[in-house]
């Protein structure tokens, strides 16, 4: 699937202007991002690991051992680790839009869990995903962890679990973690941590731009904002111009207003129940939950 860039001129000649969330992990972006899972305000990954581990024999119980298990957005293959060890499948393949970044956490991965048919595929999740044709095609797990279903507004996610259900295949299976909703200082400490990471995160979309489409963002003009939008039940990433500038690219350029921003991400919250509901409708009738004791966080596994 060729991955094409077309959308950024178009994204910040809007009103209000906006980067898609993808365009975070360049190289550095996923670096950023593997230091927020280690904050101390970032509670999601550290929620998720623990409910996994938890109720690890539940959960390789449901999944079963000898899949061919496929993770959305794999990163650096740390929860593809941990979910090898625990249901022993016969192939993993991490796809992730960071291709350099994924090729070598595969690497890694072959050797800590050998002997396993481990590949790396990159691939656009928002372009549908295109796997190689000699990826098998039943005993299915669709692995997608860290919340990730909720960067995407709930239209979005509903057709991205139905492209789940149809990579899983009729006898395939979902492994999913979704953030609950919960205290809103909680939330929004998250997304904006006292080291500054989630801010240098956020601010670096601007360099992976500059980059990608030949345009000249001066980081120093640009804050991070993040806070919970109550009645979108979602947390919204924000940059915030801290003066009018004015940045150009080839092709184009646009004028902000000191306080105007860019609308980078937004990370929905949902009520088990709702996303239980989703999950059927985009095909998978049948889930089964675990959370953690203070419910901030759930992993399901559903089928068709
Ligand atoms: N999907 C996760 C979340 O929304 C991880 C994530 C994606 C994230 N982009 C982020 C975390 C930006 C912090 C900042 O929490």
């Amino acid at each position: 699937m060729p991955i094409t860039n077309d959308d950024i001129a178009r994204g910040l000649r809007q009103h209000p202007a906006q980067i898609s969330p993808k365009y975070f992990y360049d190289q550095r972006g996923s670096e950023l991002f593997e230091d927020i899972t280690r904050l101390p305000e970032y509670y999601p990954t550290r929620t998720e690991n623990a409910i996994m581990q938890r109720h690890a024999a539940d959960i390789a119980q449901a999944v079963g051992p000898g899949r061919t298990v496929i993770e959305l957005g794999a990163g650096n293959c740390s929860k593809a680790e941990a979910l090898c060890r625990m249901v022993r499948p016969a192939c993993f393949v991490g796809v992730d839009i960071s291709a350099d970044f994924l090729a070598e956490a595969v690497e890694r991965l072959r050797r800590t869990c050998a002997p396993l048919d481990a590949r790396a595929v990159a691939g656009d999740l928002t372009q549908g995903v295109v796997l190689p044709s000699d990826i098998p095609r039943t005993g299915r797990l669709v692995f997608y962890p860290g919340s990730s279903i909720g960067n995407f507004d709930p239209p979005h996610a509903l057709a991205l679990l139905a492209h789940m259900r149809e990579l899983a295949g009729a006898d395939g299976a979902l492994l999913i973690g979704i953030d609950l909703p919960k205290d809103v200082g909680v939330l929004e400490a998250a997304y904006d941590d006292a080291a500054g990471v989630t801010a240098a995160f956020n601010l670096n979309v601007l360099a992976h731009v500059n980059r990608l489409i030949g345009s000249d963002f001066d980081l120093g003009q640009w804050r991070h904002r993040a806070f919970f939008n109550a009645a979108e039940a979602r947390i919204e990433m924000h940059l915030e111009a801290a003066e009018p500038c004015e940045v150009h690219w080839p092709g184009g350029s646009r004028r902000f207003a000191a306080g105007e921003r860019i609308h980078t991400e937004n990370s929905y919250k949902y009520a088990l129940p709702t996303f239980t509901d989703m999950l059927a409708r985009a095909g998978f009738a049948r889930t089964q939950a675990w959370t953690d004791e203070r419910g901030w966080f759930a992993v399901l596994h559903a089928r068709p």
